[in-house]
């Protein structure tokens, strides 16, 4: 679908449908919303007046012929409280009508601003959304496929504001394409998306965006040392990669933020095996290392002026005749010994290794991202993100990243007390901690890995895989982080 501003009178506008936010309790007493009115004879007014409609944000009303303008259709979606309403609403507001005028074989709308925001950050929320809204994870099915006619959303503007919209527009674009690109390759199943594929993904990207490109095969892992990566590729008849993506600024920078993000492309345990019932989903084991391949993807073209590396440890967790066992003791890059207790907490291994190596490369700043543990969700359930880390400056920048991207970021504490829960008797540290304070403890785990470069490390275990449909959202991967990513290195 294309997105377009347009600067002529909402009654102007030939479209299959105008669409229209609603406060809770809002009249159409000024404003737009009684031009709309009085040009439908009435109708918002006579809907709120017999309660159909009342603005409660997940509301809807649907108006045929609505009157004196060109629009085919009028839907008015309920906003809920004025005093509550954020940049995100629009966003929500904006994928809602998108999912559901396509329910409705629409070929086009008019999105009304309809929002307390700045018309730029307003009109790049509604790219998001809409773009984001129309994803649907169906790739796969040979019938009943979701029918898609929207060809064109247009975006309502004054005359003066055109350029901007315009450019908030291309931003919007350019960042939901990015989170559908996450969305895509996390949707795969892991007999499709191997460490290989996954390689080969990045690859292609880095060529259509101007990116470097390199992957480490095993061999070269094993010169460097990462037994820690390698320990848990050892189980699979699938060859890890580790893969590296570049983004050089045309002014030379002091600074390079490294992106690492996990990329176990399916997670059954290893030896120490999960249940079956719900281990499709591990699947989504890799979506911090889609997200990193997606915000490159973004940042490629966004062109910040900051060095940005992504880095995605990518391997199967699988059990076999040659898997890691529990009680191996692996030594990582960094020369550090660790003691398997659990061969499901992999994600923390294959990340030592890649901070490592994100450090080798000359990292001044490190973002880790991981479905790395199941406590994530008993502590935040799909809600919250976690974020954890050394440098509360940098967690303050992320923190504030994702409130601009409508992402909620929650932080946990990382106090060294924490470390006695992996202290291990006859290596340097150990893989679990116990049942205690589990997302904290697998931080914990990373941050021996990182030394004094300023880290942190996002927990999306929660957050990954949207498990009920929403009215703005698909069932199944979200790509959630890439906003907050893109956010944080392009501001
Ligand atoms: N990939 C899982 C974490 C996970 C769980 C992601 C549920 C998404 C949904 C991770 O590798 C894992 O198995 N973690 C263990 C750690 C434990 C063994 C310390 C967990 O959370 O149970
Ligand atoms: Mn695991
Ligand atoms: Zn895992």
């Amino acid at each position: 679908m294309e997105v377009k501003a347009d600067s002529r009178r909402f009654y102007e506008i030939e479209c299959d449908a105008l669409v229209a936010g609603v406060y809770e309790g809002e009249k159409p007493e000024a404003g737009v919303l009684a031009e709309i009115d009085k040009r439908t004879g009435g109708v918002i007014t006579s809907l709120i007046e017999t309660g159909e409609f009342t603005g409660k944000s997940a509301e809807s009303a649907y108006v045929h012929n609505p009157g004196d303008m060109k629009a085919r259709r009028l839907l008015l979606l309920g906003a809920g409280k004025q005093e509550e309403f954020t940049t995100d609403g629009v966003r929500k507001i904006a994928g809602a009508a998108a999912r559901t005028l396509r329910g409705k074989k629409a070929r086009s709308f008019a999105f009304l601003r309809h929002s307390q925001s700045p018309i730029g950050e307003s009109a790049q929320a509604v790219t998001e959304g809409a773009l984001i809204a129309l994803f649907d994870p169906d790739k796969y099915h040979t019938s009943d496929k979701t029918e898609d006619h929207l060809e064109t959303m247009l975006l309502v503007a004054g005359e003066g504001e055109l350029d901007e919209v315009r450019r908030s527009i291309e931003r919007g674009r350019i960042i939901a394409e990015a989170t559908n690109f996450a969305r895509e390759a996390i949707n795969e199943p892991a007999n499709v998306m191997t460490p290989t594929e996954l390689a080969r993904r990045a690859e292609e990207m880095a060529r259509n965006y101007g990116l470097e490109f390199d992957a480490l095969d095993e061999a070269e892992m094993k010169d460097l040392g990462m037994g820690a990566l390698l320990g848990v590729a050892q189980g699979s008849a699938e060859p890890a990669k580790l893969i590296i993506l570049r983004y050089t600024p045309k002014t030379e920078s002091s600074e390079t933020v490294a992106i690492v993000g996990k990329g176990i492309t399916f997670d059954t345990g290893g030896i120490s095996i999960k249940p079956s019932d719900g281990m499709e989903k591990m699947k989504y084991d890799m979506a911090g290392g889609a997200t990193t391949i997606a915000a490159m993807r973004a940042i490629a073209q966004l062109k910040p002026p900051v060095n940005v590396i992504g880095i995605v440890p990518a391997t199967e967790n699988m059990p076999g005749g040659r898997a890691q066992r529990p009680g191996d003791i692996v030594r990582a890059m960094t020369g550090k010994t660790i003691e398997v207790i659990n061969t499901d907490a992999e994600g923390r291994l294959v990340l030592a290794d890649a901070v490592a190596y994100a450090r080798k490369l000359g990292a001044t700043k490190i973002v880790d991202l991981a479905t790395l543990t199941g406590a994530v969700s008993v502590a935040l359930g799909d809600v919250y993100v976690a974020v954890l880390g050394t440098n509360q400056e940098w967690v303050d920048q992320i923190l504030a990243a994702g409130k601009g991207a409508g992402e909620k970021i929650w932080q946990l504490p990382l106090d060294k007390e924490y470390r006695e829960q992996i202290k291990s008797e006859i290596a340097d540290i150990k893989n679990i901690g116990g049942r205690k304070a589990g997302t904290i403890t697998g931080a914990y785990f990373i941050r021996e890995f990182v030394e004094d470069t300023p880290w942190a490390h996002l927990d999306i275990a929660g957050t990954a895989w949207n498990e009920n449909g929403k009215p703005h959202l698909a069932v199944g991967p979200t790509g959630v982080c890439v906003r907050t990513l893109v956010n944080l290195v392009c501001g």
